[in-house]
């Protein structure tokens, strides 16, 4: 059972409700450029014409039916090289979001690098876009899309679900909402304490195929190479044992 109110001190405190928007992350990035928003504001939309997804790709979702939402958070406490540490951490609080509305630990997982998946379909995804100052971060939109009440996608979608499809059931998207604004607060938290090696660790426990033979497609050697995931880097890189060793592999280059 959900409660009805969130505990969360500051995130989600300050949220703006938009009708309709391109994206909440490009107006996230224009507030920042304006004001000074406190630290986990968020801007939620009915709607988006034009969401975003990862490395250029179009974020679809029925109005009304899903959350779209951007969160601003100002880590400074973290390098610019830490980065990978937030988008996990971010991963981490969608997968307590999930096993708090009864999903079970098994069959949710995070799909490297920060893809949320029930069984072998994907419930929600992450943007994260920093702003940084030096070596540092200075603000970090946090990006969020989740599938709730959306039952038919587009065909050319690889393998979407929903929590409705899921649970044959529709689900308040203001309490979902609260409750991601609870769980957000907490790994931020865990973050900003700069207790990496938890994350780490909490993320590969619930990371998709972790430790599993499987049969990737490389991009690099244009063909399929069977492979073990053993880890991540410190920057987000995938380490995969093949049978040329343990390779580093950055974004793009495997399909699952
Ligand atoms: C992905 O490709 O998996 C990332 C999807 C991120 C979508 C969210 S919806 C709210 C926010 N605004 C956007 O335009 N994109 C993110």
């Amino acid at each position: 059972m959900c409660p009805q109110f969130n505990n969360a001190l500051f995130v989600g405190k300050v949220a703006i409700r938009l009708t309709k928007v391109d994206s909440t992350n490009v107006y996230a990035k224009q507030f920042i450029s304006k004001m000074n928003p406190i630290e986990g504001t968020a801007i939620y939309a009915d709607e988006q014409y034009a969401g975003r997804g990862q490395i250029g790709s179009k974020w679809d979702a029925e109005a009304k039916q899903n959350l779209t939402v951007s969160f601003i958070f100002n880590p400074t406490f973290l390098l610019a090289k830490e980065q990978f540490y937030l988008s996990q951490a971010v991963a981490l609080s969608i997968y307590d979001l999930l096993i708090s509305y009864g999903f079970s630990p098994k069959e949710t997982k995070i799909k490297w690098p920060n893809d949320i998946y029930i069984k072998d379909k994907k419930i929600a995804g992450i943007l994260i876009e920093n702003i940084l100052r030096g070596v540092h971060i200075q603000h970090s939109i946090v990006g969020i899309g989740i599938n709730i009440n959306q039952y038919k996608f587009n065909s050319d979608l690889k393998n979407p679900t929903s929590f409705q499809i899921e649970q044959q059931k529709k689900f308040d998207l203001e309490q979902v909402f609260l409750q991601l604004c609870d769980a957000l607060e907490k790994w931020y938290l865990v973050l900003r304490s700069r207790a990496f090696n938890i994350i780490e660790k909490t993320y590969l426990n619930r990371l998709y195929l972790y430790q599993k033979k499987h049969r990737f497609f490389d991009n690099e050697r244009n063909d399929y190479v069977d492979g073990i995931i053993e880890g991540v880097t410190n920057s987000g890189w995938l380490l995969l044992r093949t049978s040329a060793g343990l390779e580093e592999i950055p974004l793009k280059r495997i399909n699952f």
